[in-house]
């Protein structure tokens, strides 16, 4: 996610030059992750000073000499790439044609194409690859069609659609940073003398603890002594009629943060594990609603297939699990998943016909690499699925799609594999439907629980948190070890809950399918060896309400992740999940997983965030 800063001040009420006071505000935002980093400052004669650049802030402010940049308005920004590479060129912030309208932006503009077309058949010239650039030349526009600045930047935002926290800067009203909110965070901070706008609190913490949280579709500007907010409606880009807005009292809503820097940059939770967890209906939307705007880039390449391989490590290789299982089932094409350490062993049989699908959410792990680059010798394509724009791995494939999760700090996987499920099922469904295999009816109905997939993540971070940390402190943080066992794209779902408790609770977790409790496993119950089940429909439940049996009958604890009103016998828990199709419940299904993991780590003294012996990213075999 982009970081956004802005300040306005009253001459004298800051005793370092403006650029030095972004930097310093831009550098507590530094833990959302970005890959390109720039600045706007209006100097107090009125000149506009814009530098940015791809890299790191410190390295970027050195190289363009910033810091000591004064002036009484400016904005900066972290990019984490959604639209466009990490260029210099697509760096924020951006500028209209005539230079005088500055903006920055986190969030994706879901209608830039159509903006960006109607713009330039009004002559406007666009320099970068993003969607963040159409709004300065709308407000460009508009003010050329008579509106004053702040009209025409009410007028600009109410034509957008999508999640946006936006704060410009206009030449021809240097004593305001205009500002707008919707499903991305802003907030205003009131200091002395000084008004800040940043996506998140931590940016401004040093300078002031007088806080406004902006609610969606609230817009307005900011002075150095005042701050307007506005509620402001939808409006069509053809309609001659201003956007209805409603002036809004927020008064009541200004509130003095106690929090430390250190917890505020985890949105108030106590570690970034937990806070990610739940940004998993955020992360699942824009996922969703970046898949319908990229599957048109691998559709024909899928369709044309003879097989489909699936490489991935860790929790992508678990994604790439239940990938496998959706391709085979809903598009009916020879599938399999390679986990990417013993890719080695497969390739030979590699070549033309095959596509490669590579997993990654850093797009760094050597092991798939290595994959990646053995398929592509040996003739096969290669799609990439990764959550960092232009990292390696996307570059060295054929075609690279993106799920927009946002930086992901935990070192355990949890909104990345969630976004890579449910962009694996969009994908192997449309290409179903593309290939005549998928009924139409049978896509609608998945099409309209993977869209409430937000919605149902969000029910199930409300229901689960309390039952999964009682079963953490009670049961897991207990035991040596224990089984997580599913069928089908359940065993995906106890693979990757398996790994999260092994990883950040060091519990011995074993997942397996589990109809091979007899051929083995089953050796090791004794009386309350904890044995977790995934059943995501009533087939599921039916199947492994045998299973259930026989781990009781060797006195196992037995506990289940169900659907409502799912009834199996002799379990000893019940976690339940809302009714969905199963295959969007194989991304939802693990958010209890998850959650049982972080609160038994927590529950034995260890930091979920950074486990021992572990790194975000192997780089190395
Ligand atoms: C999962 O929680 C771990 N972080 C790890 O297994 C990870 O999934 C694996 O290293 C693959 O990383 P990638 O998705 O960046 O390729």
């Amino acid at each position: 996610m982009c970081g956004i800063i802005g300040m306005i001040v009253k001459p004298g009420a800051l005793r370092e030059p403006l650029g030095l006071a972004l930097y310093k505000c831009l550098k507590n935002l530094e833990y959302r992750g970005y890959d390109s980093v720039g600045y706007a400052v209006v100097r107090a004669d009125g000149s506009l000073v814009i530098r940015k650049s791809k890299g790191k802030i410190d390295d970027v402010f050195e190289k363009l000499g910033f810091l000591d940049v004064d002036g009484l308005v400016g904005i900066g920004h972290t990019r984490w790439a959604t639209h466009g590479r990490p260029t210099d060129i697509n760096a924020h912030p951006h500028t209209d044609c005539g230079g005088r309208v500055v903006v920055v932006h986190n969030g994706i503009i879901e209608n830039f194409i159509e903006l960006r077309e109607w713009l330039e058949s009004r002559d406007h010239i666009f320099r970068s690859e993003t969607d963040t650039e159409v709004i300065p030349h709308l407000i460009e526009e508009f003010k050329r069609l008579g509106l004053d600045s702040y009209s025409a930047f009410k007028r600009a935002i109410s034509v957008l659609r999508g999640a946006y926290a936006i704060a410009a800067v206009d030449l021809d009203t240097p004593d305001r940073i205009y500002f707008a909110r919707n499903t991305s965070p802003l907030v205003v901070g009131f200091g002395d003398g000084v008004t800040f706008v940043a996506s998140d609190i931590p940016a401004f913490l040093n300078y002031t603890r007088r806080v406004l949280v902006l609610r969606d579709r609230e817009v307005g500007y900011a002075t150095a002594s005042e701050v307007r907010v506005e509620v402001v409606e939808p409006s069509e880009l053809e309609s001659s009629d201003p956007p209805s807005s409603e002036v809004v009292n927020y008064v009541g809503r200004v509130r003095l943060v106690e929090w430390s820097a250190e917890t505020v940059s985890k949105g108030g939770y106590p570690h970034f594990m937990l806070k990610e967890i739940h940004e998993q209906p955020y992360a699942l939307a824009q996922t969703l609603a970046g898949m319908v705007e990229q599957v048109g880039k691998v559709i024909d390449l899928l369709a044309g297939a003879e097989r489909i391989v699936l490489v991935g490590a860790g929790s992508s290789y678990h994604a790439s699990l239940a990938g496998s299982l959706f391709f085979a089932n809903l598009a009916e094409i020879p599938s399999m998943t390679v986990v990417s350490s013993e890719a080695v062993w497969y390739v030979k049989a590699w070549g033309k016909g095959d596509v490669v699908i590579a997993v990654s959410q850093s797009g760094e792990t050597i092991d798939t690499l290595l994959a990646v680059r053995e398929a592509r010798k040996r003739g096969a394509k290669v799609i990439a699925l990764s959550n960092v724009i232009d990292s390696t791995i996307p570059r060295e494939s054929d075609v690279a799609i993106y799920t927009r999760a946002g930086p992901e700090i935990g070192v355990a996987a949890t909104k990345t594999f969630t976004t890579q499920v449910v962009s694996l099922l969009y994908m192997a469904a449309t290409v179903g439907v593309k290939r005549g295999v998928l009924p139409s009816r049978e896509f609608d109905l998945l099409l309209s629980d993977l869209r409430r997939a937000s919605e149902l993540a969000v029910e199930i971070l409300s229901r689960v948190g309390d039952p999964a940390k009682r079963l953490a402190e009670n049961v897991f943080a207990g035991s040596r070890s224990c089984y997580y066992l599913g069928r089908g794209v359940g065993l995906a779902v106890a693979m990757e809950g398996a790994l999260k408790v092994k990883e950040v609770a060091y519990v011995h977790a074993e997942a397996y399918p589990a109809g091979e409790s007899k051929h083995g496993p089953i050796a090791l119950i004794e009386k309350g060896f904890p044995t977790l089940f995934i059943a995501l429909s009533n087939e599921d439940a039916e199947l492994i309400s045998s299973n259930v049996e026989e781990m009781k009958a060797r006195e196992a604890l037995t506990i289940a992740v169900l659907p409502n009103n799912t009834k199996i016998r002799y379990l000893d828990n019940v976690i339940e999940i809302p009714r969905a199709h199963p295959y969007v419940l194989a991304a939802l299904a693990v958010i209890p997983l998850q959650l049982i993991a972080y609160f038994t780590a927590v529950a034995r003294g260890y930091d979920p965030d950074k486990p021992r012996n572990l790194a975000k990213t192997v780089t190395v075999v």
